[in-house]
């Protein structure tokens, strides 16, 4: 199938067979940097075992449905295949910008995902691991439908914080049934939501617990992965609902109108339908992936967040169906931006689109592998240390070694090599670096890959420092001399682009040209390059400019201004939902004119003992003081507060809350977490005034 020799490092001359995926994203939002450490990760691991001559397979998809979706299209007033359709061009737009080289991308809201699900569902279904029971689930009387969790708002049950999702408190960390939520709307139509019984299907997933416990322990999984699933063995399997009522955008379950497969039933059976896609147009046997004696590796490579889908409910769902099981299952960490969650208000919820507006897509590969390895540990983006590690490593150790050496062989060799290398102990002893490197790709340590590559890097420049090419043109030496110093530099600079080209494929194709070579394959570090015309030198890669990291920073918080609605996120991931709040309706001036807002000064604020995200604040109101709980903890440290003035609602209804009576609400503004700016009067404003 490929024309380079097969090698790799732990199975020689064997060419393996690998079907690779990255999760699919959903098609309700756009790709962001986030999202990009993924797919980035898995493209890495593809383009190296593609070099090493393995038959690799790597499929993705857009995960098209569910009530997000749905909701999303009817707001903009569109049909929901509309929508997919439109965010789905734009998804791919963005992966191949960033040179993520899908072998196919599809849809979950495809014929091949339709059959694909009704013929797992109905083998669950034969083997007796689907039942079915009656529940009771909050149900928006005005919009008609049934409320997901991430769709009810209230009190929380537990510390009575306003304003909580119906899963969990965001105040207190209880987690809870939205039924059980106090003062309970709905966030779509903000009515209050009564109770409905409903039928619902549910997978059976404690009938896999002997297979699941051997296998999560059975190297399939790290051991990060492998120890956290221990304790969801602990509680015990609890079975899955696995349906939904309609108004859904999904697939209708077979015989039972009016029911759909629940999003994320069908969502992992989108790997296998983009497969079939293929294997359909390109006449490949899909058959011999699936089946269960399969010899085709299978790899997920998924973020921590849906751990719990792709370890235990996916190979539930294959074990009961009859088909294979992955061979493995590749966990990440979450991207943080400068120490922080990603958030929209600081400008670090960066898309994909924003960043290709302002920078290079290979900085982010780069800087991502730099930090990437085979654990699931949260990985930093800071922007100075991007900057910094990209000028210092790209342009000024790997691209530095051509442009120093590039120019003497044109101008003084008729762009020849020699026929021999200058230093064949350094030449062997980065050759003899490449199985460290390859075993490391294979591992998913690509930090050490680079800091490997950029270790030669620096023994490269330094032969080139000893030998001084330019001091041997300008007067002491011969032709043939130069000739050799830069053969032999140039072929280091070409043998460390072959190790980095999984990471930098776009720099590697213009090194490619640049040498006159045909494409780089892992098998090609073994020869050197001698006796051989290369081209002229044009410049590789162009230093990171700080003014185009912040104007990249400053375009992603001019965005936000511009979002105007948002809705809860499809699940609730680790990261949280990044969402704002829904548009309000209007208000009569009488409504507002009940609120009775004062200027207040914080005299105290402290820690709440037990509380994650509370402050109890003291505010003098003109002569009277009151207690108040505010969900400020992440924004601000109560040492900062005291003696500020600010705004609260005076005649707000005091609430019972676990801590002790809350005696009304201060002013802030921002979605929450650390991103709240608490509302401050300008000087002159007195505690007490009535705000108008
Ligand atoms: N649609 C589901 C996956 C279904 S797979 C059968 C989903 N979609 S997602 O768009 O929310 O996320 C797609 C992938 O991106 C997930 O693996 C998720 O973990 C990853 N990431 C999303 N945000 C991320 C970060 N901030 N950091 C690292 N990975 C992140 O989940
Ligand atoms: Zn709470």
């Amino acid at each position: 199938m490929r024309r380079f020799p097969t090698f790799c490092p732990t199975m020689p001359n064997t060419q393996r067979k690998i079907l690779v995926t990255s999760a699919l994203p959903y098609a309700n939002g756009p790709i962001h940097i986030g999202h990009l450490v993924e797919y980035i990760q898995t493209d890495i691991w593809v383009r190296f075992q593609k070099m090493c001559g393995h038959q690799c397979v790597y499929v993705c998809a857009d995960d098209a449905h569910g009530t997000p979706i749905m909701l999303r299209a009817q707001q903009e007033g569109i049909a929901p295949e509309v929508l997919i359709e439109r965010v789905g061009a734009e998804h791919r737009a963005d992966f191949a910008a960033f040179a993520i080289e899908f072998d196919n991308y599809h849809s979950t809201h495809s014929n091949e995902n339709r059959e694909l699900a009704e013929l797992i569902y109905r083998r669950l279904d034969a083997a007796g691991h689907i039942t079915s029971r009656t529940i009771r689930q909050a149900y928006d009387p005005e919009k008609n439908m049934f409320l997901p969790d991430r769709f009810i708002k209230g009190d929380c049950p537990r510390c009575g914080s306003p304003d909580q999702y119906g899963d969990s408190c965001e105040v207190c960390g209880a987690t809870y049934a939205p039924t059980d939520l106090k003062n309970a709307v709905s966030a779509i139509s903000g009515a209050k939501p009564v109770e409905k019984e409903s039928d619902h299907y549910f997978f059976k997933l404690a009938d896999f617990a002997p297979m699941l416990k051997q296998w999560t322990h059975g190297k399939h999984l790290q051991e990060q992965v492998a120890n956290k699933l221990d304790e969801w063995f602990a509680v015990g399997l609890q079975e899955w609902d696995i349906s939904r009522d309609a108004p859904y955008f999904g697939f209708e379950i077979p015989e039972r109108p009016g029911k759909y497969f629940y999003v994320w039933l069908d969502a992992p059976i989108g790997y296998l339908a983009s497969l079939k896609n293929l294997c359909d147009r390109n006449g490949m046997d899909f058959d011999a992936y699936t089946r269960q004696d399969s010899d085709i590796e299978l790899y997920h490579f998924i973020g921590k967040d849906i751990i719990y889908f792709h370890a235990l409910f996916w190979p539930a769902m294959l074990e009961g169906a009859g088909l294979r099981k992955p061979t493995a299952i590749f966990a990440h960490g979450f991207l943080t931006v400068n120490g922080q969650k990603m958030s929209k208000s600081r400008g670090t919820f960066i898309k994909a689109h924003t960043y290709l507006d302002h920078l290079n897509p290979e900085y982010l590969r780069y800087y991502f592998a730099t930090k990437l390895s085979g654990r699931i540990d949260d990985l930093d983006l800071n922007f100075d240390d991007f900057t910094q590690r990209i000028n210092a490593d790209l342009v000024g150790k790997l691209v530095n070694i051509a442009s120093r050496c590039a120019g003497f062989i044109s101008k003084r060799c008729a762009g020849k090599l020699a026929p021999a290398l200058d230093d064949k102990a350094l030449w062997d002893f980065c050759v003899a670096g490449g199985t460290a490197i390859a075993e490391y790709y294979e591992t998913r340590e690509y930090g050490r890959a680079v800091r490997d590559v950029m270790a030669m890097a620096d023994r490269a420049n330094q032969y080139i420092d000893d030998k001084q090419p330019w001091v041997v043109a300008k007067n002491t030496g011969s032709d043939a001399e130069l000739q050799a110093i830069c053969t032999m530099g140039l072929n280091l600079f070409r043998l460390l682009m072959i190790y980095l080209k999984p990471v930098l494929p776009t720099l590697a194709v213009k090194a490619e040209a640049f040498l006159n070579v045909a494409p780089f394959a892992w098998t090609d570090s073994s020869k050197p390059l001698l006796n051989h015309t290369i081209e002229a030198f044009t410049p590789l890669m162009t230093r990171v400019e700080p003014d185009k990291v912040a104007a990249m920073l400053a375009a992603s918080t001019e965005e936000l201004k511009q979002v105007t609605t948002m809705q809860p996120s499809n699940t609730a991931t680790a990261a949280g939902p990044l969402t704002d709040d829904p548009v309000r309706p209007p208000v009569s001036y009488d409504d507002f004119a009940k609120l009775d807002l004062r200027i207040a000064r914080i005299i105290k604020a402290q820690h709440v003992a037990g509380a994650d995200k509370l402050l109890q604040l003291t505010l003098d109101i003109g002569g009277e003081t009151r207690n108040v709980f505010a969900g400020i903890k992440s924004a601000y440290a109560p040492e900062s507060l005291a003696g500020r003035l600010t705004v609260m609602v005076a005649n707000l209804e005091p609430r019972k809350m676990r801590f002790g009576v809350s005696e009304g609400m201060v002013l802030a503004a921002g979605p929450g977490g650390g991103d709240l700016w608490l509302i401050q009067p300008d000087n002159g404003a007195q505690p007490g005034m009535r705000v108008k």
